[in-house]
């Protein structure tokens, strides 16, 4: 093994790239706080912006979008912690960015649940955890805000096994829950963490008592210990082990229980995390599995991001690392247009600030300024192309078409939408059978719409009004031309194309769609394009209109 081969070899082997999902207000951002406090990466709790209490209320989301703050940006938080460089990839809380969140995760390794112990599963975790599932994506739980009384924590359990159809092994426990949580106890070294002091704003101490002990310690309410002796004796009893092959393949789920706020099994929490959460392991591409370590460097883009700063109006292309190293001035080749590319411009992106990034590995996530190359999706690479697996795209739920107020700004209002476009901050689909190409816009969140409008205000002086369509959802379909021509469908539903070409049926509910599908049985209705684009000779995808 060569030098460089060692050093890949090292550097992967300390990597965990992870993305945290759950409903608005479970306690993401306060865990983000809390494992950026272990990493050292700021002083106090309370520094990382985008809290609910910013970003709640539309208006309030406008204002934070002129400040391209870090909540709708979602960029990569990095830290150190015993060894481990720990990429945390920063997804928007609100549910109605979810397409940018569904992105994130397919650059991530593994992926954290956080649930709200009182609130259960609620339905963003839920659509989440499907799309981790879809892909294979390990999950890790933590369940949050067990100082606070809320359900048992078995029935928690209960409740993740029947929804998910996976099982949920508790790696902690926690003793007493609501007032009473006082410590976690770890299942499998039969030892109590009991806690001492309530900083939240500091690593939390504690005292670790083998379980034996824990009653006779008679410092804890004699019923707490009882309960929680019984829960884990119920546990054990259970016997449903721990397989890592099963916990990898996304078939089964560690659970943590835990409080962010007071700081409570936080650390244990990370700790565990570490030891669970794969370091980067091969990805799949078309020419077969690309292995982290092998030396040539391979990566994807998985987000794009223009006018980030408004100062430069530039763009930045979030690239993630799959194998070999990157080094800053290197040529790669951009697998779609066969071009060589040399990357210049490559940063650290934490929230605003950027850094100029030298050196990067499997795992990392780099901000490259785009130079208008690149596409979501793409594959930059050294040595022969190789393309990763193409990022998939959701069925929308909101549509409607934006029309430009002022006619003399028409040129900049189709440059602002194809910009926007190429981000993903919206879909588009066109009447594959009108005369006129007027593009229908999609987005699985309302407030897309906003997202997009307002930028095409702010960044393109472009006004627009808007007018919504009665779709609420998309199936993209997999059908030769023929069963195209024939295809039967309810009067209400229409057939489109989208912003690539691949065709795809517009329904106003689901019955419709149910009924499509019946009546076309020999066609395949997809509520997820997994396909990637097709180009045309100059390497662009396929413009929808
Ligand atoms: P989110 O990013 O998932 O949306 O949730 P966030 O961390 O903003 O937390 C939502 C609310 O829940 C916040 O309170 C936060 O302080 C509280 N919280 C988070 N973790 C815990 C926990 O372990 N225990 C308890 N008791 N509360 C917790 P807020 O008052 O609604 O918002 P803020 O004003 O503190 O931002």
């Amino acid at each position: 093994m060569s030098e460089l081969d060692l050093e890949i070899e090292r550097e992967v082997q300390r990597r965990r790239t992870f993305a945290i999902i759950s409903h608005p207000d479970a306690g993401k951002t306060t865990l983000t706080e809390k494992l950026l406090l272990f990493g050292g990466c700021i002083d106090v709790a309370g520094a990382v912006r985008g809290r609910k209490s910013q970003r709640g209320a539309r208006s309030d989301w406008l204002e934070l979008e002129k400040q391209r703050g870090i909540s709708v940006s979602s960029t990569v938080l990095t830290f150190e912690f015993e060894g481990h460089q720990v990429n945390l990839l920063d997804t928007p809380g609100h549910h109605d960015f979810s397409e940018d969140t569904y992105r994130t995760l397919m650059a991530a390794d593994c992926a954290v649940m956080v649930i709200d112990l009182a609130k259960g599963i609620e339905t963003q975790t839920e659509k989440l955890f499907r799309v981790c599932a879809l892909r294979g994506i390990p999950v890790i739980t933590f369940v949050n805000k067990a100082d606070r009384p809320g359900r048992s924590p078995l029935a928690i359990l209960a409740e993740i096994e029947t929804k998910f159809g996976i099982d949920a092994i508790p790696r902690n426990w926690p003793l007493g829950t609501g007032a009473d949580f006082t410590g976690v106890i770890d299942v499998e070294a039969r030892v109590a963490h009991v806690f001492d002091e309530r900083d939240a704003n500091r690593r939390i101490a504690y005292r670790s008592v083998p379980l034996d002990e824990l009653a006779a310690a008679g410092e804890h309410g004699a019923e707490i210990v009882t309960g929680a002796l019984e829960d884990v004796e119920l546990l054990e009893a259970a016997g449903i082990p721990f397989e890592r092959e099963r916990f990898l393949a996304g078939r089964l789920t560690p659970v943590f229980f835990g409080s962010a706020l007071t700081n409570f099994g936080v650390e244990h929490f990370l700790r565990g995390f570490l030891e669970l959460c794969p370091s980067p392991q091969a990805r799949q591409s078309d020419v077969g599995r690309i292995a982290p370590a092998r030396p040539q460097f391979a990566g994807f883009v998985f987000k794009i991001q223009a006018n980030l700063d408004p100062r430069h109006r530039d763009r930045i292309a979030f690239v993630r690392v799959c194998a070999g190293r990157f080094r800053r001035d290197m040529e790669v080749l951009h697998a779609r247009t066969g071009k060589t590319l040399r990357l210049r411009r490559a940063h650290r992106v934490f929230g605003q600030e950027r850094e100029t990034m030298d050196e990067a590995f499997p795992g990392d996530i780099i901000g490259l300024v785009n130079p208008g190359e690149f596409r979501l999706g793409d594959t930059i690479c050294e040595g022969t192309a190789v393309n990763f697996e193409p990022l998939p795209q959701f069925s929308p739920e909101n549509f409607a078409v934006l029309r430009c107020r002022d006619s003399a700004r028409r040129k900049q209002f189709h440059r602002g939408l194809e910009q926007l476009l190429e981000e993903g901050a919206i879909q588009a689909f066109s009447d594959a059978r009108a005369a006129r190409r007027e593009p229908l816009l999609a987005a699985v969140g309302e407030l897309q719409f906003d997202v997009v409008r307002f930028r095409l205000e702010s960044e393109y002086d472009t006004a627009t009004d808007i007018e919504w369509l009665p779709y609420k959802l998309t199936r993209w379909i997999d059908a030769d031309p023929n069963q195209l021509r024939e295809l039967r469908l309810p009067y209400s539903a229409k057939f489109v194309r989208d912003q690539i070409g691949h065709p795809a049926v517009l329904f106003q509910s689901k019955w419709d769609a149910e009924l499509a599908e019946r009546d076309n049985p020999d066609v395949r209705f997809m509520p997820v394009r997994m396909t990637s684009a097709p180009v045309d000779s100059s390497g662009q995808p396929t413009p929808a209109w």
